[in-house]
């Protein structure tokens, strides 16, 4: 097993992570990853969907949580269940499809075993015949599929721990439980509906890099550059002719006019368990038409007050380590699931507002596809980082990464650290991340 090919590695891990810097072999050791699914992925709170995903009795929809296969589905109570996809009999997969209806109960393709949605044996062929006489049927717990060892929904979103121990979700979230309160505020009904599916891009690269690359604000002006000085053309054009261009513009040239040297003005807000907050850089409340209306319907519900806060909150990203990245203002967010230590799946969602207008989702869908799908551009420039990023740490060209950017300026306020002002573009999240991985890796 792991433990007995890298007996050492426990002792070794302080060696590994200094506050500043990170050996390159964290993010290429396939020992590593084994252990960083079983001491992280497979112990903490990972999101495995929204509950709208599964609607009705019978739905469910498959995942992975570290390096196990599971399923959520809907039982006919209403619950939502996280369960092992695995036969107890002889180990089949209980779905093969991504998604789908099982009926009122699960059928085993193999024997015809066949379970409740919350994993109880229903029935088994023949059983009195087949075990009469043996401990097993419906009483014994290995009859049964296993259920994740914890499951809790916060307004809608749906995460499960295969540990029965550490903290609960809310205060695994702690503070970073406002990229929920922040995009559920904004529908009217305060609840959002997925938009059904998702797009999904399979990186060459450690999971980490990815993450690291959520609050990184250095990088946007340099590696979008050229997307968004194009659209930042476009956009001029389009402005003098018509006299306006539409929002969906600004997402992209946003890349190029917010140049290198303002990035610093932004914030980041870095929270125990790895969690971080980008603050908001871009404009998305102009006066047109469309978003009065919508904050017509928003002060309709609230009242004007609480309109003014709910939309006052000043958000770009929440990192939720180590498998989620939440844009709550634009309803999307994209799940990590680390496939190898060079391959990693995301999964990139998108969410309708309850009760706002169709022009508020176009909005969101107009993002969704102009920066975060895998046709745009954006997107494009990150993955070619990733890669080259995984490839250079796979030479012997050095030995370290570096996350010494703004190091030794942060402003500790208990248990959250700030970065001060004008240092947006601080390495202070990815310090954070490896602060997380660190405790965890070591057990605490
Ligand atoms: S493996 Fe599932 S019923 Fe036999
Ligand atoms: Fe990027």
């Amino acid at each position: 097993m792991l433990q007995e090919r890298v007996p050492d590695l426990s002792r070794s891990l302080s060696d590994l992570v200094a506050p500043d810097r990170v050996r390159r072999e964290v993010y290429t050791d396939p020992a590593i990853f084994e252990l960083e699914m079983r001491r992280i992925h497979e112990r903490v709170w990972i999101y495995c969907g929204h509950e709208s995903q599964v609607p009705k009795s019978g739905d469910y929809y498959t995942l992975q949580i570290g390096r196990q296969p599971m399923i959520m589905v809907r039982g006919a109570d209403g619950a939502v269940n996280v369960l092992y996809n695995r036969c107890p009999h002889r180990g089949n997969l209980m779905v093969g499809d991504r998604y789908g209806n099982s009926g009122e109960f699960f059928r085993c393709s193999y024997h015809a075993w066949t379970f409740h949605h919350d994993g109880r044996l229903r029935n088994i062929p023949m059983m009195e015949s087949g075990y009469a006489g043996t401990p097993y049927g419906k009483d014994h717990p290995d009859c049964s599929m296993k259920r994740a060892a914890r499951v809790e929904n916060y307004r809608g979103f749906v995460f499960a721990s295969l540990s029965g121990e550490g903290p609960s979700l809310r205060d695994f979230l702690g503070e970073a439980i406002v990229a929920f309160d922040d995009m559920c505020d904004r529908a009217p009904q305060g609840e959002v509906e997925v938009v059904p599916n998702c797009f999904r891009v399979i990186q060459k690269s450690n999971w980490k890099i990815f993450l690291e690359n959520q609050l990184d604000a250095l990088h946007p002006s340099v590696t979008h550059q050229s997307t968004g000085r194009a659209a930042h053309e476009v956009e001029k054009e389009i402005e003098r002719a018509t006299g306006k261009a539409p929002l969906s513009y600004h997402m992209l040239s946003a890349f190029a006019t917010v140049t290198i040297d303002k990035w610093d003005n932004f914030q980041t807000l870095n929270y125990p368990h790895g969690h971080c907050v980008l603050t908001g850089y871009m404009g998305l409340r102009p006066k047109d038409p469309d978003t009065l209306a919508y904050e017509k319907t928003l002060a309709d519900a609230y009242g004007r007050k609480r309109m003014e806060e709910i939309l006052g909150v000043n958000i770009h990203h929440v990192l939720i380590y180590p498998g989620l990245s939440v844009q709550s203002p634009l309803q999307q967010l994209r799940a990590v699931r680390p496939l190898g230590v060079d391959r990693t799946l995301t999964e990139i969602w998108h969410f309708r507002l309850k009760g706002a207008p169709e022009a508020i989702y176009r909005r969101s869908l107009a993002y969704y596809n102009l920066v975060n799908s895998p046709s745009t551009l954006v997107n494009a420039d990150d993955l070619e980082n990733f890669w080259k990023c995984h490839q250079g740490l796979s030479s012997e060209g050095g030995d370290w990464v570096s996350f010494a950017r703004h190091y030794g300026r942060d402003i500790h306020k208990g248990e959250i650290v700030e970065t001060a002002p004008n240092c947006g573009t601080s390495e202070a999240p990815m310090r954070n991340q490896m602060k997380a991985w660190a405790q965890y890796m070591n057990g605490r």
